[in-house]
């Protein structure tokens, strides 16, 4: 038996109890991990929740979460591996996904085991600790995503990034740090200094200022609030600019109850194919492998230091997740076993 946080119904950080379960048994190409850290981050707040309605019909379950342990990255120990698994063995220290591609599911990391695909894993690096590994997962897999692949990024490019401060925004401005740009970090006032400190070259108080009405211009801007019009954004864009959106649903504020961030999504892709400041849509994901391989190149370099802005035991779980809703968290937000 292990500790683990359960939910058994839709609902809010109150549905989140700590129990004792069954430990999960690999299947032949998983690996069951001993968790020494996991990370709070929106979609676990979105599969909380249940919202938008419809990620229920999408595989997180119709009336209440297929599997009731949230967390979906992970960092710990691996414990046994399933009978195909050739990668790892007991005894490795591992960091990575516990779901498979861009699922909306809950991924069973809020426990003290947890099984995970052999391909969502990767050896951590002896000099990060388990706390930083398991802040990179989703939210520097995203921001490479968008900046690499949509956003095209090259060295020598002038970048900005709205909603730096955030989870996905402090990996996007060390990454494009790192991939050679100069980078503007767009957050609200207590966040300016953290986006110094990730490296930000230039820093925009979104409480004082509208970067879509300031004198730079951008050959890409990496939108996660998308709290601005692609038209208001294109005004600071220059002629062969990219704008690609993260988007937000703020944690319930948005209006989108329903479709979430889907028609936007969807009308932004029509448009895409009438002006290149649009990435074009795919459905392809990038190679997970690779892409876990590059942030722990980045990591052992230490162009890549997540910035852990607090830890909470597993038991507080709950509490982690109203942090998260407050939007005041700098960086990420980590679980920890001890
Ligand atoms: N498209 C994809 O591939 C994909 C995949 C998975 C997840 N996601 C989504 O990506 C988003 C990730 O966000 P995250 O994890 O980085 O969230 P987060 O940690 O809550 O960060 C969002 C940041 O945006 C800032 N912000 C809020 N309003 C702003 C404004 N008007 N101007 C500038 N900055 C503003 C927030 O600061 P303050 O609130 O303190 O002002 C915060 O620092 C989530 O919605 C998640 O569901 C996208």
């Amino acid at each position: 038996m292990m500790k683990a946080i359960v939910q058994h119904r839709y609902g809010t950080a109150d549905d989140l109890e700590l129990r004792e379960i069954q430990v999960p048994t690999p299947a032949a190409h998983e690996v069951l991990v001993r968790v020494r850290a996991a990370s709070m981050h929106a979609d676990v707040w979105h599969v909380v929740t249940g919202q938008p309605y419809v990620l229920r019909l999408m595989g997180a379950g119709l009336r209440k979460p297929k599997n009731p342990v949230p967390g979906t990255d992970v960092a710990g120990v691996v414990e046994s591996v399933g009978k195909a698994v050739t990668r790892f063995r007991p005894g490795d220290d591992v960091f990575g996904e516990t779901i498979r591609g861009m699922q909306w599911i809950h991924g069973g990391a809020f426990a003290e085991f947890v099984t995970a695909p052999e391909d969502g894993l990767v050896l951590k690096p002896a000099a990060v600790t388990f706390e930083q590994a398991a802040a990179v997962p989703t939210s520097a897999l995203i921001a490479l995503m968008n900046l690499r692949d949509f956003g095209r990024i090259r060295a020598g490019q002038r970048v900005l990034i709205n909603g730096a401060g955030g989870a996905v925004g402090s990996m996007a401005v060390q990454l494009a740090k790192a991939f050679g740009a100069e980078v503007a970090a767009v957050d609200c006032t207590e966040k300016l200094e953290l986006l110094h400190a990730l490296g930000a070259d230039h820093v925009i108080d979104y409480t004082t200022t509208d970067f879509t009405k300031g004198a730079g211009r951008y050959n890409l801007i990496l939108d996660i609030p998308g709290n601005h019009s692609f038209t208001q954004c294109q005004r600071v864009l220059t002629p062969e600019g990219i704008w690609v959106l993260v988007a937000h649903d703020n944690y319930g504020k948005g209006r989108h109850r329903c479709l979430g961030a889907i028609p936007r999504m969807l009308a932004l892709m029509v448009r895409a194919l009438f002006t290149r400041q649009l990435p074009r849509a795919t459905f392809k994901l990038p190679d997970r492998q690779k892409a876990l391989a590059l942030l722990t190149q980045l990591l052992e370099t230490g162009q890549l230091t997540p910035h852990i802005d607090r830890t909470f035991p597993l038991a507080e779980v709950p509490a982690a997740l109203r942090h998260l809703q407050t939007g005041r968290a700098r960086g990420k937000i980590v679980i920890t076993m001890d």
